[in-house]
């Protein structure tokens, strides 16, 4: 999709659909209260196109809803669509960029490839990351996930024109639609990885596309195999990898900041969980849904798409990104449960912590234990990891937020103020250490395991025991990293949740 921003009033722009977002300002909370629509666009010709509709009281601004005007009087567009937002007094960017989505995913069933997005001028809509925000919900709602579909039809949207006020703020609408663009490219790149099957998304070719990525984008990247893996003595992550005759690859990605780095600068860590496709292993899952579970690599998707973001947007701070890819089958070489693992060494003189394998399929902790030593190893000082870890934090949580857990105040507070921008919601859970008895083990240091309760929990008080004293954060987006369910603004499928909140939290350490 090309991308245009344009100076102008939206009246005078010329288009095959002009969209203009619209709000509820009606206070009352009763259920059949007449809605008070109001368009938010300071064009008094699009105000008076839109006013015999708005008067009928046929629209009530709710978020997803819309209205088409062909032939609209007065404005050079050949149609008028009028997109809800819901209630103005709760308007932010969010629901700017569900709207911009919206009109898009109008659009294109329609086959109509190039449309125009009123910018929405409201007090408390602050210019860039409204324009921002805007531009993401249109690239994003451009995706669709039918890429295997022998009658698929390309509908994309060829042309956006991002329609500000004349009178704004150019820099900052600028500055907004470019960085937009930029997060929301990305963010489809992680979601065309999760789409992929099993079959044709191997370990393997996942550090292709990756390699491929940082070559287009000017990162440094290597793909190890499983001999490095044993050099490195991954015992944790290698014991995942057994049982498949997929070899497992360890991607690591570097972005250099543009003046070099300063030797005292934080480096920051991020951590995937790439699981291509995940059976349980012998621990086996039941096939009901098992195919969903291509999706076991969407933290790995994640890191690789911030990736991409960060080398484009050039924050002043280092930044390593690792990716731990591996396919977890059930077969004659798989692990089997009660088998003792041993991690891979925090340094030189140390011994890597032995776990116990109670659940072949709590794999996810082990591949990323490993790749947390070794990107402490490789001179981390804050970690993040994203990873598709645990079904118990869907249970906790549902499908709206995601979990994140964090061993330091800090670090989450930096995590905090990046959602604050990026709009994506995760709930801070805890990692305290009485939860640590749970995944204590007879036999060796810690077992993979927690049993029934706090699962989401356990888990991450797993990965905590690597982070050591590292600032380390931690997402569970196993609950929101697919949707079943279509929405107005957005396709059904890979979310890429994770990618916009992960390039902000990088770039709230740059100097
Ligand atoms: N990949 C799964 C978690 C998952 C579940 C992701 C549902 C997406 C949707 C993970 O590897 C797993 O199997 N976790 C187990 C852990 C259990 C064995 C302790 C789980 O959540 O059941
Ligand atoms: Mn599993
Ligand atoms: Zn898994």
């Amino acid at each position: 999709m090309n991308t245009n921003l344009v100076l102008s009033p939206s009246s005078a722009v010329e288009t095959e659909l002009l969209a203009v977002l619209a709000a509820d300002q009606s206070t009352s909370k009763a259920k059949d209260a007449a809605p008070e629509v109001r368009l938010l666009s300071a064009d008094d010709s699009v105000r008076s196109a839109a006013q015999p509709v708005l008067d009928s009281g046929e629209f009530r601004a709710e978020a997803g809803e819309t209205l088409l005007l062909h032939s609209p009087f007065g404005i050079k567009a050949k149609r008028l669509l009028i997109v809800g937002l819901g209630k103005a007094a709760k308007l932010t960017p969010t629901e700017v960029r569900k709207g911009a989505g919206t009109a898009v995913r109008f659009a294109r069933p329609r086959n109509i490839r190039e449309l125009a997005i009123v910018v929405p001028e409201a007090a408390q809509l602050e210019q860039q990351l409204t324009v921002r925000a805007l531009a993401e919900g249109a690239l994003l709602a451009d995706f669709d996930p039918d890429t295997y579909r022998s009658d698929r039809k390309d509908r994309s949207v060829q042309a956006l024109q991002v329609v500000a006020p004349a009178a704004g703020d150019r820099r900052a609408a600028e500055t907004g639609l470019r960085e937009g663009v930029i997060v929301a490219e990305s963010q489809n790149f992680a979601r065309t990885l999760v789409n992929e099957p099993g079959n044709r998304m191997t370990p393997t070719i996942l550090g292709q596309k990756a390699a491929e990525m940082c070559r287009a984008f000017g990162l440094q990247c290597e793909v190890h195999g499983p001999d490095k893996l044993r050099d490195l003595k991954m015992g944790a992550f290698l014991s995942v990898a057994q049982g498949s005759d997929e070899p497992p690859a360890l991607i690591v990605m570097s972005y250099e900041p543009p003046n070099g780095a300063r030797g005292d600068g934080p480096v920051l860590a991020l951590v995937g969980k790439g699981i291509t496709f995940d059976t349980g292993g012998i621990s086996i899952k039941p096939s009901e849904n098992m195919e969903k579970m291509k999706y076991d690599m969407a933290g790995g998707a994640a890191m690789i798409a911030s990736m991409r973001a960060i080398a484009q947007l050039r924050p002043q701070v280092r930044v390593i990104g690792i990716v731990c890819a591996a396919e977890n089958m059930p077969s004659g070489k798989a692990q089997k449960p009660g088998d003792v693992q041993i991690a891979m060494p925090a340094g030189p003189d140390r011994p890597g912590k032995s776990i116990e394998i109670i659940n072949t399929d709590a794999e996810g902790r082990l591949v990323l234990a490993d790749g947390l030593t070794y990107a402490r190893q490789l001179g981390a000082t804050h970690l993040i990891d994203a990873a598709t870890l645990t079904g118990a934090i869907g249970v906790a949580l549902g499908m709206i937020n995601a979990g994140v857990f964090s061993n330091d105040d800090d670090t989450c507070q930096h995590f905090a103020d990046a959602l604050k921008i990026s709009g994506e919601r995760f709930w801070r859970l805890p990692v305290e250490d009485d939860y640590r008895e749970l995944i204590k083990s007879q036999i060796a240091d810690i077992k993979n395991t927690g049993g029934r309760y706090g699962g989401a929990i356990t888990a991450a008080m797993f990965l905590k025991e690597f982070a050591e004293d590292t600032p380390w954060i931690h997402l569970d987006i196993a609950g929101v990293a697919w949707s079943d369910e279509a929405k107005p603004w957005i396709a059904a499928g890979p979310s890429g949740v994770a990618v916009r909140s992960i390039v902000e939290w990088v770039r709230s350490y740059a100097r």
